[in-house]
């Protein structure tokens, strides 16, 4: 039985899990000599997981286990490559309730947004099985007569890939998935705070059969490990989601050197609601959009630009609604949303709220700590709602990563457009009308990688490119055949079967 298997049952009993490195298809413990532990966020008193972290050594080890895993990995068919995802499918049906559970407990997020997940990350990693079948190149006429003009598709070569805690296991999917079916090999850094879910999510394709040294685990701090990740002459790509600061260093060390990268960074997403909506979708999609996964989505719904005329009645409805929303631990049926990830998180939602009041918008909902007994050992904060916001306050500007929603009024559309591109980020962004020629002037002007029409803001489907502009993602979009494109190169090929009777040129 793996590590990580073994530890799973172990914590079914209440003891933490032990977790390890996975380096070239061992279990091996980390050599940092600090113990870092992951914890409950809706109750920090329990430990869920302890590993020993990875070091800049168990680093340089993990990209060597990669890079000799590579010429072996590289020579497997891309179909059969393939069929190492289609058995993790099968093994992430059969445990997604388990694996949902594990990551309501470990991230905070309610269990059905959790099996939510699991869903997503399963439909990411059967788009790209199929891609697996499609790994194909071009052939084109040539100028010459008697010659074959075309392109083959091959892999880069060792990848990096650094995941955030907030979609445990649908990001890894989706970056991990295309780098392993295009023939990389790679070393995988998740977020310290949601270790467990990275051993599992990993364990599942060592169940797979999948080669050592194909896929390596590097638990531990950024601080150790993240540059040598990002830095090591043999990584050829990083794949990064996570905040504006790292993501542009990342990018910046990348390109330096001539590696690829390509980062997935904040949003600050519009959600505008016109007079003529349907108002119960709407607010069907501002809610979900703003408090889903309590806010901490870099596709949360965090402003939303109301027409004047229909804002009054439209924030009574929500603040009746917000009344009756219940926060608490996501294990527990009928809560609507859980806790911040973790203190520091906590921490940041507060101080911008504090921010908020300071800078005059007007608190109309929540914006307090729960402290009851229910609450006191977790890192829950209400559901806060803004009104009056202006466009230039920092509440409206900067990514809070909770669930704080800042709303503005607004009279014309060229108002409701300016208001919603007057931010350094362009992520995603929604639009509830029923006139088209409305809906299709937003498509046209709003600074966005993603724009929804009636539906919130979040989300993403395998098929489709998912990514922003501006501030909120450098490199290529990540999903659908980007995602591909990302961590493969062409190599063209001139075949001249003309022989020795060939006589002239073109040039
Ligand atoms: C979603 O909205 O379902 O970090 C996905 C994030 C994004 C993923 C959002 N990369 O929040």
């Amino acid at each position: 039985m793996t590590t990580a298997a073994k530890t799973e049952t172990n914590s079914k009993e209440g003891k933490a899990v032990l977790l390890k490195q996975y380096i070239g298809g061992k279990w091996i413990d980390g050599k940092d000599s600090r113990e870092i532990k992951s914890v409950n966020p809706a109750d920090s008193r329990q430990v869920l997981a302890v590993f020993k972290g990875a070091s800049r050594e168990d680093a340089l080890s993990a990209l060597e286990a990669a890079q000799k895993a590579y010429p072996g990995w590289k020579s497997v068919p891309a179909p059969k490559r393939a069929r190492y995802l289609d058995a993790v499918v099968r093994l992430a049906r059969h445990k997604k309730e388990d694996l949902a559970r594990i990551m309501t407990r470990e991230e905070g997020k309610i269990l059905p947004e959790a099996l939510g997940e699991m869903e997503k990350g399963i439909n990411l990693l059967e788009w790209f099985a199929g891609e697996g079948l499609r790994f194909m190149g071009q052939t084109a006429p040539s100028e010459l007569a008697k010659n074959l003009l075309y392109t083959i598709r091959e892999p880069l070569g060792v990848v990096s890939i650094i995941t955030p805690w907030n979609f445990p296991w649908a990001i890894p999917c989706w970056k991990i998935a295309p780098a392993l079916v295009a023939g990389n090999t790679l070393v995988f850094k998740p977020a310290s705070c949601t270790p467990w879910m990275a051993a599992e999510f990993v364990k599942l394709f060592e169940e797979a059969g999948i080669p050592p040294g194909v896929i390596n685990l590097v638990l531990g701090s950024g601080s150790a490990v993240g540059d040598v990740l990002v830095e090591d002459p043999r990584v050829k790509a990083v794949s990064f989601t996570g905040s504006n600061e790292i993501g542009t260093r990342v990018h910046e060390l990348a390109g330096k050197r001539g590696a690829r990268a390509t980062c997935e960074m904040g949003g600050k997403n519009p959600c505008v609601v016109w007079e003529d909506a349907d108002m119960d979708l709407a607010l069907a999609g501002v809610m979900k959009g703003a408090f889903g996964s309590t806010g901490q989505r870099c596709t949360a719904t965090s402003r939303l630009i109301i027409h004047e005329k229909v804002a009054d009645g439209f924030i009574r409805r929500m603040i009746e609604q917000l009344k009756k929303f219940k926060v608490g631990d996501g294990m527990k049926p009928g809560i609507d949303m859980g806790p911040a990830v973790d203190k520091g998180q906590h921490e940041t939602n507060i101080r911008y709220i504090e921010k908020g009041k300071q800078e005059g918008a007007d608190l109309i909902f929540g914006g307090k700590c729960l402290q009851g007994p229910e609450h006191k050992h977790g890192f829950f904060v209400e559901p806060t709602l803004f009104d009056h916001v202006s466009d230039s306050m920092t509440v409206f500007q900067e990514e809070i990563f909770g669930p704080v929603l800042c709303i503005r009024r607004v009279k014309t559309f060229e108002e409701a457009l300016e208001s919603a591109n007057c931010v350094i980020f362009g992520l995603t962004s929604a639009i509830y009308t029923q006139d088209i020629s409305l809906a299709m002037r937003f498509v046209e002007e709003m600074e966005a990688g993603m724009v929804h029409i009636n539906s919130p803001t979040i989300g993403g489907e395998a098929q489709v490119p998912f990514g922003g502009v501006k501030a909120s993602g450098v490199g290529e979009r990540e999903m659908a055949k980007e995602g591909i494109l990302f961590f493969s190169q062409p190599k063209t090929v001139f075949l001249d079967y003309t022989g020795a009777k060939r006589k002239s040129s073109i040039y």
